[in-house]
């Protein structure tokens, strides 16, 4: 959701906050704003629209500060205007405050705020913050002890970020259920909601936990819980590079890390398989492999692209594996009382490690006793921290909003934890072997699809001004069809559905006519022959075919205006290789139409509410 980034230090604030703040501009990008600290005054700009809009504001003359703070916003309360932008001030303009998360007993509080005389600018939740701390920043309480007083009276979530007239040497830092890391330098430190806007500056971070409040100076930093009690904090290393967060060549970081995908399956993959053993090995999951040995049941939870790695995981283990396998939306699994319990092993799958509603779900499986696993992305997030193991899939950062490299590596992933719970359960070695190589094989086979980039780019000029699309596939490709339609209307605001291509029959085909452009997933296997039928469906009622078929399938070309062609694998690997040319589809059509790729409107990266 929306970013924090705060400097204190012996350098110009402004700069720095401004780098950090486009850093984290996936995050959130409807409003952007910062507050600068002087001796005299805190200084507040704030622009609707991305952080070139404050940027240019700035521009115009700010006064040199040494400690500053700046936020990108994604709105939950309040539309994305100036006054809603944070930071947001108290009464008298003396303390600054900006804010990641929900405060859901805001209303209660604003009330009572209101009622004792307090004047809100905002229609936001976060302003009762700011006016909170203003109460009790009463006489001699120290901004610290204000912050600390006013965090307990909210119930929500929070990452916040504060600093005050009175005190111009600090800043204070709070998290309750989202994310805080703080960047040690040389003389200055640089907090932020994530990594990405610190690694410019050092590499050395320390992470808040949740409950936890930091005071930082330029040459100290004091972690104490919530209730005063002091925590001592270890400095990690961050492993990200700043390449890793550039767009280099490519003009969107969609495509670049669509491109990348070679690279991150190999990622997903380095170091895991054992040879001659022909086994799997993953360190993360050691520890538990009894339990999962001895499980009768796992269920994946996840939210969007993340659920639909799920799905196709579903697949991989109940048919390689023979264990059975449920998937849940995080979001319904943590409100349903779900049945779940000791002997059940969740995986939730998250490439932020952020989401709330999957963290959620985590902790409920965790506290009902089942063996709570993840399967992440983003090294030391919440998700990796508290779960009781898991694996990292080590795509690298993904700023692009709508998935791409992420879901690949955790389809690999998911091959990889179900190949090693299929040979401890006693699949023959030889079947195993055949699988592992397939795995070894993916990323040459994904460089193959990538070069049909710009014949999808021809397609996708064809089809931009369509007004809905649906995606058909069987089996494990039902996921990648589901995963292509959001792809499409995530970047493209272009209406798009996925389904099962049997249920077409049974209401889509309703829908189609010679308008109606429909993808097919269409690998060579065994349900081949039903996904043709299918496809003579849509034929018949004139609907304009694209088809994803493997390269030695001749026949196929007879049967649709345009095939694009992947690479034949394993079919339960699949999904790996036939995703690709959706994800350039989608890609292609985005940028034909003129919206803006890596920022659609209304997303966010993650999703750090319910
Ligand atoms: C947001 C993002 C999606 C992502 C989903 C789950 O909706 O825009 O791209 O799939 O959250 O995120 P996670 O970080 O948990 O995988």
């Amino acid at each position: 959701m929306c970013g924090i980034v705060g400097y204190v230090g012996a350098r110009n604030a402004v700069p720095i906050v401004l780098e950090g703040l486009k850093r984290l501009e996936y995050r959130g990008y409807d409003s952007a704003g910062v507050a600068l600290l002087t001796a005299e005054r805190i200084t507040v700009v704030k622009r609707v629209g991305n952080i070139k809009k404050l940027e240019e504001a700035l521009r115009s003359g700010t006064p040199a500060a040494t400690i500053g703070m700046g936020h990108t916003r994604w709105a939950t309360h309040g539309e994305p205007d100036e006054p809603n932008a944070h930071p947001h001030l108290d009464c008298r303009g003396d303390i600054a405050l900006v804010h990641n998360g929900v405060i859901e007993n805001y209303a209660v509080l604003k009330r009572r705020l209101l009622d004792s005389g307090h004047i809100f600018r905002s229609e936001t939740d976060t302003e009762v913050i700011v006016h909170l701390i203003e109460e009790f920043h009463q006489g001699h309480t120290s901004l610290e002890d204000a912050v600390r007083r006013a965090l307990t009276q909210v119930k929500g979530t929070y990452g916040v970020a504060v600093v005050c007239r009175q005190e111009p040497d600090k800043l204070v830092v709070a998290r309750n259920g989202s994310p805080i890391a703080i960047g040690v330098g040389d003389g200055e430190h640089i907090v932020a909601s994530d990594a990405s806007a610190i690694v410019a500056h050092t590499r050395k971070v320390l992470y808040l936990e949740d409950g936890e409040m930091a005071v930082v100076t330029a040459d100290s930093v004091r972690t104490t819980t919530l209730a005063k009690v002091p925590v001592e904090k270890f400095i990690q290393e961050l492993t990200l590079d700043l390449q890793d967060i550039e767009r280099g060549e490519f003009e969107h970081f969609m495509l670049k890390e669509i491109h990348e995908q070679p690279e991150t399956i190999r990622n997903a993959m380095r170091g895991r398989l054992l040879r001659p053993e022909e086994d799997v090995k993953l360190g993360g999951l050691e520890h538990v492999k009894e339990q999962l040995l001895r499980a009768k049941r796992f269920i994946f939870l996840g939210c969007g692209t993340s659920w639909h790695a799920a799905l196709v995981g579903e697949y991989l283990l109940e048919q390689i594996a023979g264990v059975q396998a449920e998937v849940e939306y995080a979001s319904e699994f943590r409100y349903r009382n779900p049945i779940v319990g000791k002997g059940d092993v969740v995986f939730a799958i998250s490439q932020s490690g952020e989401t709330a509603d999957t963290l959620a779900a985590l902790r409920e499986a965790k506290s009902r006793g089942a063996t709570a696993l993840g399967i992440v992305n983003v090294v030391g997030s919440t998700i990796a921290r508290e779960s009781d193991g898991g694996v990292y899939i080590h795509a690298g950062p993904e700023i692009g909003v709508a998935s791409t490299k992420a879901f690949t590596s955790q389809l690999t992933v998911l091959a990889l934890i179900t190949m090693m719970l299929a040979r401890a359960r006693g699949v023959a070695k030889d079947k195993l072997s055949l699988l592992l190589h397939e795995l070894e094989d993916l990323p040459e086979k994904v460089e193959e699809v990538l070069l049909a980039s710009d014949r999808i780019r021809g397609i996708a000029e064809e089809f931009k001004s369509a007004q809905n699309f649906l995606y058909l596939g069987r089996g494990a490709n039902f996921p990648v069809a589901l995963e292509g339609a959001l792809k499409l209307k995530e970047i493209s605001y272009i209406h798009a559905e996925g389904y099962p291509a049997a249920e077409m029959k049974h209401g889509p085909i309703a829908l189609i006519d010679e308008n109606m452009p429909v993808v097919v997933i269409a690998p060579k296997d065994s349900i081949y022959e039903k996904v043709v039928s299918n496809i003579q469906e849509v034929r018949a009622r004139k609907g304009r075919l694209i088809i994803i078929a493997n390269e030695d399938d001749q026949a196929i070309a007879n049967l649709a205006e345009h095939v694009i062609r992947v690479p034949r694998t394993y079919g339960y690997f699949g999904p790996i290789l036939n995703v690709i040319p959706l994800q350039l589809l989608a890609y292609h059509i985005a940028v034909a139409r003129g919206a803006n790729v890596d920022q659609p409107r209304n997303l966010a990266k993650s999703v750090t509410v319910e």
